[in-house]
């Protein structure tokens, strides 16, 4: 996919400071003005270029909201209690972070007539009956973080319907890619820093669950068709198409790394999702996204990155 040029825009990246939303910053700042809005609860001021405008807060909060959004042509959406176990134990608490945060934005949105992309999930699906799920395959969602996302990616549809907002909400699958860290980070990361510590790498049950990994490059790429398609007010998976089971997910690594880190097996996660998997071709169609970065190349360059901190997703992308 040829990536949409942006320029001359204002634009605000609410979680912007965190894995994804600063591999998008970083792709904006050059050609546009970027405003980013992260209480950095997760997120990072370190991968923040110097010319963004930082607004150091909670994206409840509707004044901060307002002062960020003042002027903006586009917002990009993602902000969010990420962490499917803390929407359980917290399902109040996330629901005001990934709900009611996402009808401001919404709202704000529509005081300044800007263009919406959400951050949705394939969480949404929850178990699903039919693999790969397309965005018409039924949602169930699983957990109080996929009701969430549930709820955001119909508000925002809506939201171009009754009122007119251009809004796309992108369902996005296992993304993966450099910057992804911390206690409640993916598969992945969590698998390459066990492998390079020497310590164990954990399959939780049998390892035969399988998830759509989709780096970090591409899912930036389908933000940016996002922001400048005319298929406004409507869902997109963003996968690849290609399912990887965890345990051979695990074997890639150890070999990739070359650890000698044994991969032992715990207790399965309570409501976990056994399979998961993206049909792409209503992004493929409308945004004209392809996925690019295979999940060998992919984990081949994080090997390669080490522990530096990487540069541009769109750079990454092209070394792959
Ligand atoms: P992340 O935790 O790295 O990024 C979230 C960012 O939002 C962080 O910078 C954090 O500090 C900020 N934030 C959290 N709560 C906030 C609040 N109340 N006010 C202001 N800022 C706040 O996570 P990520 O993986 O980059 O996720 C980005 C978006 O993509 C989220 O909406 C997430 O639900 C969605 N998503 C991620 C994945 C994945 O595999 N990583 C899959 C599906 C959907
Ligand atoms: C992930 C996202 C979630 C997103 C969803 C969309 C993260 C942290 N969560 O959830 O935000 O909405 O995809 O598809 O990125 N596992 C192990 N050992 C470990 C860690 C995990 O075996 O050390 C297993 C889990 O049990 C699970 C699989 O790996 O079966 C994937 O887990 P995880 O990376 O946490 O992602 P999801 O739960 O799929």
């Amino acid at each position: 996919m040829g990536t949409p040029s942006i320029r001359d825009r204002t634009i605000l990246v609410t979680g912007g400071a965190g894995f994804i939303g600063s591999h998008l910053v970083e792709a904006l700042a050059p050609h546009n003005e970027v405003r980013v809005l992260d209480d950095f609860s997760s997120g990072n001021r370190e991968y923040l270029p110097e010319t963004v405008d930082v607004y150091e807060g909670d994206v409840r909060d509707p004044m901060l909201l307002q002062r960020a959004a003042r002027g903006v042509d586009l917002i990009f959406h993602q902000a969010a209690v990420v962490s499917v176990t803390e929407s359980v134990d917290a399902p109040r608490q996330s629901n005001r972070t990934n709900v009611d945060a996402g009808l401001l934005v919404l709202e704000q949105a529509r005081q300044e007539d800007a263009r919406v992309v959400v951050a949705s999930s394939a969480a949404i699906y929850g178990h699903p009956d039919e693999l790969p799920v397309s965005e018409t395959t039924a949602t169930e969602p699983a957990s109080p973080y996929g009701i969430q996302k549930l709820a955001l990616d119909q508000y925002a549809r809506r939201y171009e319907e009754l009122y007119d907002l251009p809004t796309v909400a992108l369902r996005y699958f296992n993304v993966y890619g450099p910057r992804q860290q911390g206690p409640y980070s993916g598969v992945i990361s969590a698998f390459l820093e066990q492998a390079r510590a020497d310590e164990p790498i954990t399959v939780e049950g049998d390892g035969e669950q399988t998830r759509d990994f989709v780096h970090v490059a591409d899912v930036v790429r389908a933000n940016l068709a996002a922001a400048t398609t005319d298929a406004v007010g409507e869902a997109y998976n963003v996968g690849t198409g290609e399912r990887t089971s965890i345990l051979e997910l695990a074997e890639t690594i150890q070999s990739a790394t070359g650890s000698s880190s044994p991969i032992v097996h715990q207790e399965p996660r309570p409501g976990d999702v056994r399979h998961s998997g993206a049909d792409v071709s209503k992004a493929r169609r409308d945004l004209a996204f392809e996925p690019q970065v295979s999940l060998e190349s992919g984990i081949r360059s994080l090997v390669a990155e080490g522990e530096r901190l990487p540069t541009d997703a769109a750079a990454i992308a092209m070394d792959l």
